[in-house]
C-alpha cells in the first residue's frame, strides 16, 4: 500500500511551448501568444493539463527570452498583456493550467534595474548585481560562463567586472542583497495574482553564490569552473526556503527547479516535507551523460541503454518516498528525443518514438513532454553555420573553431547531434509552407520533413505517435498505479530491454521497451505478465521483442 500523498501536480502532464518556434499568429515570422490561444483545442485533445510557456516577458532576445529586460510586460513580438490575459482565459476555460517560466539568476543587461547599477559604484542598484574589482590585470577569478569565455565583463566606465555565467547580456542578480529578493518575490506574487498556476524555474541552484573562489580546471579546459561555489549551496536552498514562506505557500502552484545535480540534490529541493519546490528536472540522463571532455557537450558520445537505464532507475528509486521527480528526455535545451535516444530513420522512427513515449509515461514523477515531441519530430541537423540561431552555438564557435582549437567539420557534426537549435525549429503543423508554421520568413528554418511529420497527418492517422501519446496520457488519467505506484527496476543488464515494473495495492504493472533496431529475446513479454494496456505493435511474438517494441502488461495480484 503506496503512502504517497496526492496531489494535482503529480498527476499532471506539463506540455512544455517554445513561444518563438509554436505557432506564428501575424505573418512576421515568429510565433506569438496569439498562435498559442489559436491552438489550445490542439492540446486539450492531446489530453495534457498544463502548459508551461518558456519566457514571454519582454527581452532584447541575446538568448531567446531567457534575458528579460521586464518582468511585468510581454516581449513585443509575441504580443500585448491582453494577449496574454485571452490565452491565460483560453487556457482556464479548457480546464488546463499555466506554469511560467521564472528566470530570476540573472536579467538583461537592458533591464532598469541594470540600466542603473551600471551607472556608477554609487548608485542605488548597484547591488542588485555582483560587481567585483579585477585581480593582477585581468578578471577577479578563472570563471568560465556556461555560453563560452570567462565569466565576467570587463565595465570601463567604472573600471570594474559583472559576473555574468550566462551571456554577457545575462548579469547576474546578486541575491545576497534582500532587495533584490523582494523585488523577485513581488514579481512572483503579482504573476500568482493574475492567475497563473507555476513556475518553472530557471538555473534556480545558481543563485545561492558563496563565494568567489577560483574553481578547478578540467584537464584541457580553458577556465575554471564555478560549481563549487555557485551550485546546490546551503544559500540556494535558504533563499528557496524564504521564498516558499514568502510566495509560494500563499498559492496552489506547481513549481519546478531546473536545478540537476544527483539525487541527493533532488531530494532536499523536492523534499515531501515541502519545505522548497514540488519536483526539479534531473540532467544526469541528458546533459551529463554527453559531457565527456573539455569542450563539454560538444562530443560524439551518444546516450547507450546501459547508462541511460543506470541513471533513470537510480533516480525512480533514490526518491521514492522521499521526493516527488519528473519524468522528461526533451526539452528546448536538449536535442530532439527520437534522434538521440531513438532511431530517427524513416524505418524506425515511429516505432521508437513510441517506445520512449511508453517509457517516460509509465515512470513516476510528473511528465513534461515538449512540443513536437508527440508527433516524434527530429533533429534539424543544419548542414551551415548560417543556419543556427543560438548564442551558445556562436560562443562556442568562437572558442574552439575560430581559434583553430577544433576543425569546422568536427564541431558542425557535434552541433547537429546536441545543439539547442535541434528542437528549436518550426512546429510542423501541416504540410503546407513552412510547416503550417507561418505565412512569412521563419525565424529559424523548417526542418524539412514536415511534409511527412505533422500534426494534421497525425491526428488524422489513429495509428500516429500523436495518438499514441493521447493514450499514453489517458491511462495516466484513469489509472492511480502509473502516478503513485512504487517503481521497480527489472533486467537491469539486459543488453536490448528497458524494464520496470509499477506496484500498487496489489496491481502491477509491467513496462518493457526493446531499445535496439533487433528482435530481443525477453522472457517476461507473454501473457502470463499481464493483460496488454498499450503496445506499438499490433501482433507480438512471446518470449521475444520486436525492434523497438514496447509493452505494457498489467496484473492483478
Ligand atoms: C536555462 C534555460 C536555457 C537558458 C539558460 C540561461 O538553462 O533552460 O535555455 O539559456 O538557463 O537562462
Ligand atoms: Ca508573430
Amino acid at each position: 500500500m503506496s503512502m504517497e500523498k496526492h496531489a494535482w501536480w503529480k498527476e499532471a502532464v506539463v506540455y512544455q511551448i517554445y513561444p518563438r518556434s509554436f505557432a506564428d499568429s501575424n505573418g512576421d515570422g515568429i510565433g506569438d501568444l496569439n498562435g498559442i490561444t489559436a491552438h489550445l483545442d490542439y492540446l486539450k485533445q492531446l489530453g495534457v493539463d498544463v502548459i508551461w510557456v518558456s519566457p514571454i516577458y519582454a527581452s532584447p532576445n541575446d538568448d531567446n527570452g531567457y534575458d528579460i529586460s521586464d518582468y511585468r510586460a510581454i516581449m513585443a513580438e509575441f504580443g500585448t498583456m491582453e494577449d496574454f490575459d485571452r490565452m491565460l482565459e483560453g487556457i482556464h476555460a479548457r480546464g488546463m493550467k499555466l506554469v511560467m517560466d521564472l528566470v530570476a539568476n540573472h536579467t538583461s543587461d537592458e533591464h532598469a534595474w541594470f540600466v542603473e547599477s551600471r551607472k556608477g559604484r554609487d548608485n542605488p542598484y548597484r547591488d542588485f548585481y555582483i560587481w567585483r574589482d579585477g585581480k593582477d590585470g585581468g578578471a577577479p577569478n578563472n570563471w568560465g560562463s556556461c555560453f563560452s569565455g570567462s565569466a565576467w565583463e570587463y565595465d570601463a566606465a567604472s573600471g570594474q567586472y559583472y559576473l555574468h555565467l550566462f551571456s554577457r547580456k545575462q548579469p547576474d542578480l546578486n541575491w545576497a542583497n534582500p532587495k533584490v529578493r523582494d523585488a523577485v518575490f513581488d514579481m512572483m506574487k503579482w504573476w500568482c495574482d493574475k492567475g497563473i498556476d507555476g513556475f518553472r524555474m530557471d538555473v534556480i541552484s545558481m543563485i545561492g553564490k558563496e563565494n568567489y573562489d577560483d574553481g578547478p580546471v578540467a584537464p584541457g579546459a580553458l577556465y575554471g569552473s564555478f560549481i563549487p561555489s555557485c551550485q546546490h549551496t546551503e544559500t540556494t536552498h535558504r533563499y528557496l526556503r524564504e521564498m516558499r514562506r514568502r510566495v509560494l505557500d500563499r498559492y496552489d502552484l506547481l513549481t519546478v527547479g531546473e536545478a540537476g545535480g544527483g539525487t541527493a540534490d533532488a531530494i532536499r529541493y523536492s523534499s515531501v516535507d515541502g519545505s522548497e519546490l514540488n519536483m526539479t528536472f534531473g540532467f544526469e540522463h541528458t546533459d551529463d551523460i554527453n559531457d565527456h571532455t573539455e569542450l563539454g557537450k560538444w562530443s560524439d558520445h551518444g546516450s547507450p541503454l546501459a547508462e541511460v537505464r543506470a541513471v533513470l532507475n537510480r533516480w525512480q528509486t533514490d526518491l521514492q518516498g522521499k521526493a516527488w521527480g519528473t519524468s522528461y528526455m526533451s526539452n528546448h535545451d536538449q536535442p530532439r528525443q527520437v534522434s538521440r535516444f531513438g532511431n530517427d530513420s524513416p524505418l524506425w522512427r515511429e516505432k521508437s518514438a513510441k517506445m520512449l513515449g511508453t517509457l517516460l509515461h509509465m515512470m513516476r514523477g510528473t511528465v513534461f513532454v515538449y512540443q513536437g515531441e508527440e508527433l516524434g519530430m527530429t533533429n534539424a541537423y543544419f548542414k551551415s553555420l548560417d543556419d543556427y540561431r543560438d548564442v551558445e552555438v556562436f560562443n562556442a564557435w568562437k572558442q574552439w573553431v575560430e581559434s583553430g582549437r577544433i576543425h569546422p567539420q568536427d564541431m558542425l557534426r557535434w552541433y547537429g547531434r546536441i545543439a539547442r537549435d535541434n528542437a528549436r525549429t518550426p512546429m510542423q503543423w501541416d504540410a503546407s509552407a513552412n510547416a503550417g508554421f507561418t505565412t512569412g520568413t521563419p525565424w529559424i528554418r523548417v526542418t524539412p520533413n514536415y511534409l511527412e511529420i505533422n500534426a494534421e497527418a497525425e491526428v488524422r492517422d489513429p495509428d500516429s505517435v500523436f495518438h499514441y501519446y493521447r493514450k499514453l496520457i489517458a491511462l495516466r488519467h484513469r489509472h492511480p498505479i502509473v502516478v503513485y505506484g512504487d517503481y521497480v527496476p527489472l533486467l537491469t543488464d539486459d543488453p536490448q530491454v528497458y524494464a520496470f515494473r509499477r506496484e500498487l495495492d496489489g496491481e502491477t504493472l509491467t513496462v518493457l521497451c526493446n531499445w535496439t533496431d533487433r528482435t530481443a529475446p525477453c522472457a517476461l513479454s507473454d501473457e502470463s505478465t499481464g493483460e496488454e494496456w498499450i503496445s506499438n505493435y499490433p501482433e507480438h511474438k512471446p518470449g521475444f521483442l520486436f525492434p523497438y517494441e514496447a509493452r505494457v502488461l498489467w496484473k492483478k495480484a
